[in-house]
């Protein structure tokens, strides 16, 4: 009983650490680098954002003020380490503070590609779903060291 304890336990380390080490590198499933969104689903973005978002935020996202960035360092340094899941929840129940929730799912969505795309976030294949357990299995991450 013993022993096989041990040796499972030896099995275990083998198995996970290389895997623990590559995981920076080798993002399995989905990457924010692998192209989350399209780029016409990030225009469609921009033209929602321009109508429900930019009074506070501002053309460039830059925010004013009052209102937070949404671009650059200062975006990153709240959103990084979070997920996408993340993000779309705090703009659908709260955003715009003024009518929170007032826009469709596929809007969030869409204004969320835009967002992305004006943080350099490179755009894909496919569109972004509304689908929240997806969302949530995306994490917001610096560009990866390319070698
Ligand atoms: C009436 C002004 C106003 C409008 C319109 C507005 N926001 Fe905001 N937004 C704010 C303020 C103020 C905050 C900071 C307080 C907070 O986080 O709740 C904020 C925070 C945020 C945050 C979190 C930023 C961070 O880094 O903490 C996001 C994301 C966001 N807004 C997205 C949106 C989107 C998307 C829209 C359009 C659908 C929108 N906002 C419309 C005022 C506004």
């Amino acid at each position: 009983m013993k022993i096989r304890t041990l040796y499972q336990s030896i099995i275990t380390v083998a198995f996970f650490l290389p895997l623990n080490i590559g995981a920076s590198h080798a993002q399995s499933s989905a990457s924010i680098w692998d192209g989350a969104f399209t780029d016409a689903q990030a225009t469609r973005g921009e033209a929602d954002y321009n109508a429900n978002c930019v009074s506070c935020h501002a053309a460039d996202l830059r925010g004013n003020s009052n209102t937070p960035s949404l671009r650059g360092m200062s975006f990153m340094f709240i959103w990084e380490a979070k997920s996408l899941g993340e993000l779309f929840t705090k703009m659908r129940t709260e955003m715009p503070t003024d009518r929170p929730g007032s826009l469709s799912a596929q809007s969030y969505v869409d204004i969320l590609s835009f967002i992305l795309r004006t943080n350099q976030f490179p755009a894909g294949e496919n569109e972004l779903a509304t689908d929240t357990k997806l969302l949530n299995q995306i994490q917001i991450t610096s560009k990866p060291a390319s070698n």
